[in-house]
């Protein structure tokens, strides 16, 4: 559910703003709620403009690399004569997040309006929306919201009475981690398997069936019909912090807290507010440890890491992690560090499409290697074992999930190397049964 925070003014509040109101989500309810403005005025304005507009707000990819929406954009080609797709990535299978499911179910129609625009600005006559195989209710929600957008002429062979074409196809997913990989993504739309490509080509160049193609996350795309209506500047206006980070962003927390839950926040608003505030902190009696502060792939931040830390792209990248997905995991002081990181280890070896060896057999082996301390039988050359496995699988792949994979083993050796020990020297008790 969306939080506005006491200290900040209330029309930070908009991607959440219908959270909970099953009004929204029909065509007339979505329409009385000031739906679909922005598709008309972009319609109404030459494409470049349109993707001026966003490059000029600052808006950022909020599926975890957070590149600049109207940059990627940009790289499309111009007049060509060669089909453009657009993808928009409903996938959401990042350990921590539940941001995008929530704007399927309660907004369908600002996500179908979002990827109208950027349709129309980057020439894609069709747009796929891939939903990850398990969001069965988001699913049906985005069918009838289809639906009614081209029986009321939003979508289809003439939107809006503009002469312009925008035909949308939801894609369902079988839940693989991997699709949510913008390539691996590609392929599964083409009916096959979920393999990532090697880049170059990019997808601006070779995308969805060869034809030029961009992907966009459900909240980027969400984000901007309000780029559009309220401007470049309102837009850009809305940061706490850094210049090249503004907007609101969905941050899923959960965890340890006492309040879990989808809290959307300006740009910039401090991690602590977010964590202590909105999300209630800890439970009694318990105090923060270490969060993981965008979905599982991202470095483990410890709790004095937490202070002073800016949430945003810069903010988090100062504090030794990264922004990713905005997936909010808390740990208190009762986790067991060791536990917690094999336990995603073990979920990136099973995810591994098992194209790369580096990630196939790192994957499989770090989680080895950790139940083998786990069970009491590490040796305190594992350490450097993992450590070795964690560069093998870093920069070295087709894409980045075994750097996903190595990023909380290295942030967790660096930070808590006593827990560790502790299993190695016997001071602890093996958690897990030696197989
Ligand atoms: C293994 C893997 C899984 C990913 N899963 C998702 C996902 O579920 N949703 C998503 O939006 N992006 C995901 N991404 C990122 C996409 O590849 C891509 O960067 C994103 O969809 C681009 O959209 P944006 O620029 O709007 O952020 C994943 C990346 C990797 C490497």
């Amino acid at each position: 559910m969306g939080y506005p925070h006491p200290s900040h003014p209330k029309e930070t509040v908009l991607l959440s703003k219908y959270f909970g109101d099953p009004g929204a989500r029909t065509y007339a309810g979505w329409i009385e709620r000031g739906g679909y403005e922005g598709l008309r005025k972009a319609l109404a304005m030459p494409r470049a403009e349109v993707i001026e507009m966003v490059k000029q707000s600052g808006l950022r990819g909020r599926g975890g690399a957070g590149f600049p929406t109207g940059l990627k954009w940009s790289f499309m080609p111009k007049d060509e004569g060669k089909p453009h797709y657009l993808v928009c990535n409903a996938d959401e299978s990042e350990p921590g997040t539940f941001k995008d499911r929530e704007l399927l179910r309660w907004t369908p129609h600002a996500v179908i309006e979002g990827c109208a625009i950027a349709a129309y600005s980057i020439q894609a006559q069709t747009i796929y929306i891939y939903i990850r195989g398990e969001f069965t209710e988001p699913w049906r929600i985005m069918t009838k919201a289809v639906e009614e957008a081209y029986a009321h002429g939003a979508l289809g062979a003439d939107a809006f009475g503009s002469g312009t074409r925008i035909d949308v196809v939801l894609h369902r997913g079988a839940g693989a981690y991997i699709c949510g990989e913008e390539t691996a993504m590609m392929n599964s739309i083409e009916g096959k398997r979920g393999n990532p490509r090697i880049k170059p080509p990019f997808p601006a160049q070779a995308g969805v069936f060869g034809m030029p193609t961009t992907i966009n996350n459900v909240e980027t795309l969400s984000a901007v019909p309000h780029i559009l209506t309220r401007g470049a500047e309102w837009y850009k206006g809305l940061s706490l912090s850094s210049p090249k980070s503004t907007g609101t962003k969905l941050f899923s927390v959960c965890g340890h807290v006492q309040r879990p839950g989808n809290y959307e926040v300006t740009m910039g608003t401090p991690m602590r507010d977010l964590i202590f505030d909105m999300a209630g902190g800890m439970r009694p009696g318990r105090t923060l440890k270490a969060l993981i502060p965008g979905g599982s792939s991202v470095p483990i931040m410890t709790a004095a890491e937490v202070e002073g830390c800016a949430l945003d792209y810069e903010g988090i990248v100062a504090k030794g992690s990264m922004l990713g997905s905005g997936g909010v995991i808390v740990m208190d002081d009762s986790t067991d560090m060791v536990r917690t990181i094999w336990r995603y280890t073990r979920f990136y070896a099973h995810e591994s499409c098992a194209q790369c060896t580096q990630c196939r057999e790192g994957t499989a082996w770090t989680t080895k290697v950790l139940e083998r301390i786990l069970s009491g039988r590490g040796k305190q050359e594992d350490l450097q074992l993992l450590l070795d496995l964690a560069d093998n699988m870093t920069g070295k792949t087709i894409c980045v999930l075994s750097d996903s994979c190595a990023a909380p083993v290295v942030s967790g050796i660096q930070k808590f190397r006593e827990e560790f020990d502790a299993y190695i020297a016997g001071a602890r008790r093996p958690v897990l049964a030696a197989v």
